[in-house]
């Protein structure tokens, strides 16, 4: 079994090029779709979700061609089954935008409950309500959301809760609704605001995304296109506070600074210099890291997946610090694993963390819970003193691209292994 191996206390410095985004990629795939033209999707991240979503867009007769390591090709065209229950999806959350991409050009779709990081209950209601408003039956069968309609009418739907997949997905179907669809309290994270643009740029009728309230006017077809994806800014963020975490000075390269403002924001109240330019910002924490609170929200608000990396960076500065996670229930499962390290975070009523700065960590062997908290390990490890092994990588492999090869390039000591004997060797080599 892959693990990663990691000699602590190397400052991380040096330019990093971040990966499309895969939150964004997903929902893109689905979106491509619903339409029979061929449509070439570029910027791709090459990380494990986004085999597992287009292995169960081929497994409904969808061509998928990698044109190379980062763009594909997808065509719809000779879609022969709506029903998608690819044993992969069990273990992402993007599989559910089949439901809405499927049910908006078909009007029918098929989808097994969707997986992902066990982070809470992560319920699938605001979708459900949006696609029955738009007119369709949902009912939920032997491990499937089952959607149907004879029509798709556009209806003024209003999100009891901000939800990135209900409005994306609801987004989806309405593209090809009768009518005009409004969706109120929308998320506006950045990917929302991509999945619309892909959609637009495809002959959609959408406006609004990025904002509270987004207007559909339904179309009757959509047309191939060639779209690049945005940067992701949680890849970039995670960077940005393993600088933090490390003592370093890192550049992060291809992203759009105003998707990073409430991580960027934080970073600066913890001490660290900032700086940004066109596409690229640079950290340097050469002050000791001063404590802070910080609570998760929906976009703008500083993001849920940069919490664990950021209480990771709080465990190492001056004081009291509190984390309160406010969008999922169950996000601090990694803190377990942190104390094995050293550092002094007690959760409490599941949703606060409560964090007494100490001077370091010690390397310890971790498993990691989460996508995020793995990779929020991953760093907490660069900065301790001595060898971490880090097990259970398959989820931080789910969401970052050459994850240890670009912390290398920054000048971590770490590296993927497969058995004891190159721990062994690593231990030797490292001293
Ligand atoms: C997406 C991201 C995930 C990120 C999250 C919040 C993907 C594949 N995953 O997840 O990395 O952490 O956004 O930015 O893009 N909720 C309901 N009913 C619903 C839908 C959601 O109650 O019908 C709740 C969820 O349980 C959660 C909150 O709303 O507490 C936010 O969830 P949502 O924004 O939907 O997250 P995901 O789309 O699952």
């Amino acid at each position: 079994m892959e693990q990663y191996v990691i000699k602590g206390g190397n400052p991380l410095v040096g330019d990093v090029e971040i990966a499309g985004a895969k939150n964004a990629a997903l929902p893109v795939f689905a979106a491509a779709a619903m339409t029979d033209e061929t449509v070439y999707i570029d910027n791709i991240p090459d990380v494990r979700d986004m085999d597992v979503m287009l292995e169960a867009m081929a497994s409904t007769g969808v061509t998928v061609k990698r044109v190379n390591r980062h763009k594909v090709l997808i065509n719809a065209g000779n879609i022969h089954n709506l029903t998608v229950e690819h044993e992969g999806c069990k273990k992402i959350r993007g599989s559910y935008y089949l439901l809405g991409a499927f049910l908006g050009k078909y009007k029918q779709a098929e989808v097994v409950l969707p997986g992902g990081c066990d982070i809470g209950s992560r319920a699938v209601d605001q979708h459900i309500k949006g696609f029955r408003a738009l007119g369709a039956e949902v009912i939920i069968e032997h491990g499937l959301i089952k959607a149907r309609a004879e029509r798709l009418r556009g209806s003024h739907i209003y999100m009891d809760k901000v939800s990135v997949g209900a409005t994306i997905n609801v987004m989806m179907a309405a593209t090809m609704a009768e009518g005009l669809t409004i969706i109120e309290n929308c998320a506006k994270e950045p990917h929302v605001v991509d999945v619309a643009n892909f959609l637009n740029s495809c002959g959609a009728n959408i406006k609004g995304a990025g904002t509270d309230v987004i207007r559909i006017r339904g179309v009757e077809r959509l047309h191939g296109t060639e779209y690049a994806i945005i940067p992701d800014q949680i890849e970039a963020g995670t960077f940005m506070f393993a600088a933090a975490v490390t003592k370093g000075d890192v550049t992060v390269k291809n992203v759009i600074p105003k998707h990073l403002e409430s991580v960027t924001a934080k970073l600066l109240e913890i001490g660290c210099e900032v700086e940004e330019a066109d596409d690229c910002i640079r950290v340097v924490a050469a002050k000791p890291l001063a404590h802070t609170q910080v609570r998760t929200l929906p976009y703008p608000g500083f993001p849920t997946d940069m919490q664990p990396q950021m209480t990771v960076a709080l465990a190492l500065a001056k004081g009291t610090s509190i984390v309160t996670e406010s969008v999922f229930e169950n996000r601090f499962k990694y803190v377990d694993e942190l104390v094995r390290m050293g550092g002094d975070v007690k959760v409490e009523g599941g949703d606060t963390a409560i964090i007494d700065g100490v001077e370091k960590y010690t390397g310890a062997s971790i498993t990691v819970p989460d996508l995020r908290g793995g990779a929020a390990l991953v760093i907490a490890a660069l900065a301790a003193e001595g060898c971490s092994i880090v097990d259970n990588i398959k989820y931080i492999q789910r969401g970052y691209e050459d994850f240890h090869i670009k912390l290398q390039n920054l000048g971590a000591q770490i590296e993927m292994v497969e058995t004891d004997k190159d721990v062994q060797k690593f231990r030797l080599k490292v001293g």
